[in-house]
């Protein structure tokens, strides 16, 4: 696969990641482990070098299976995890924000040991803290960096104006925040400051939790263990009404012989040259599916026909921030 900069930090990676949330969590139950292995093994195999976990994913267990599968091609891979959340240590359950320095620190030598590593590629604040300046965040991850414990430093849903004070301390190396077709708010503010400071950005949930890909109807029924089951655009109403996006998607991948789900990531991956989308799946045929969509050439009139297009949908239902379920 192409490989992609993250903004101007000189950390290459593969054109798509893989995002791993989904093994551990959200999307119903853990699933096997030894499948997940060899499956985070085959993404490897096949030309992933971007993976995404965070500590609050099983919580703890998507950073231990992620450290254990790549642990024999470790210099061939970059692993970015994610701190910033209080969690309870018996009953594991998410208490809020914390991103103390003192805490900062606890997670990151946590982090490593379970990723089995002696340095994170890339650590984001999960969550913005609002208890604490995010002049101390960025300062306590600068000394993790002179430390040698980690390589870069990254954010994930903060605003322009919270980007520009943590990138003055220590430069931020890549952003994360929901981004697709149907979820565009990066474009105001966000994506701006990431192209005018020089920062990657990586879209998560670029898949609309599923949606974009046309695989979800909205007869489909989630578990109670698969937070779509309360996201209000995967309510069966809001998910008829915004088919319409769907056809859009179908039309153009019928045109470029691709799917829906390679349109909605070639449909990210040509907006900018810095930009890394991170899709999330637990199989094998669909990873191929996505990392193909690197090969899917939309040309800048295609980009903005799809635009067009899709300015006049209205998206019925509030998005999942990814706040409630911590993704
Ligand atoms: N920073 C944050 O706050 C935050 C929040 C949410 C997520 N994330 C990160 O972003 C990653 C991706 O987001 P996400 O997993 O929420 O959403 P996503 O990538 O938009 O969609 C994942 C869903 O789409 C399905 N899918 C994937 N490829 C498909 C294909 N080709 N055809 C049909 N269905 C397909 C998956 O099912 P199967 O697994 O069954 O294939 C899964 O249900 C996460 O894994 C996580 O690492 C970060």
């Amino acid at each position: 696969m192409q490989k992609r900069e993250l903004g101007r930090s000189s950390l290459e990676v593969s054109a798509l990641g893989l995002g791993c949330m989904g093994m551990s969590m959200n999307y119903g139950p853990p699933q096997d482990r030894q499948e997940m292995m060899a499956l985070l093994r085959s993404a490897v195999d096949r030309g992933t070098t971007f993976f995404d976990t965070a500590e609050v994913y099983g919580p703890f267990t998507n950073e231990e299976l992620v450290g254990k599968a790549l642990a024999p091609v470790r210099n061939q891979v970059v692993i970015a995890t994610k701190f910033g959340f209080a969690i309870d240590p018996g009953s594991k359950e998410r208490r809020g924000f914390d991103s103390r320095p003192d805490h900062i620190r606890q997670v990151a030598e946590a982090s490593l040991k379970r990723l089995r590593t002696d340095v994170i590629d890339l650590f984001y604040q999960h969550r913005v803290d609002p208890s604490v300046p995010i002049e101390d965040v960025a300062g306590t991850v600068k000394d993790l960096v002179a430390e040698g414990k980690i390589r870069y430093s990254g954010l994930s849903e903060a605003s322009a104006a919270t980007i520009r004070r943590a990138h003055a301390v220590q430069p931020v190396c890549a952003v994360q925040s929901e981004y697709s077709l149907w979820a565009r708010d990066p474009e105001a503010h966000v994506l701006p400051t990431c192209e005018e400071l020089g920062i990657g950005f990586v879209p998560w949930s670029p898949l609309g939790q599923g949606f974009l890909t046309g695989k979800v109807r909205p007869d489909t029924k989630f578990g109670n263990d698969d937070v779509r089951s309360w996201f209000p655009r995967f309510a069966p109403e809001a998910m008829n009404a915004n088919q319409s996006l769907i056809e859009l998607l179908h039309r153009v991948a019928v045109l470029k012989h691709a799917t829906p789900a390679q349109i909605a990531l070639a449909w990210l991956l040509a907006k900018k040259p810095w930009i890394v989308p991170i899709p999330g799946t637990r199989r094998l045929e669909r990873l191929e599916e996505n990392m193909a969509s690197a090969d899917v050439d939309l040309t800048t009139d295609d980009l903005r026909e799809i635009d067009d297009a899709a300015s006049k949908i209205k998206v019925q239902g509030s998005r999942g921030t990814g706040h409630e379920h911590c993704g």
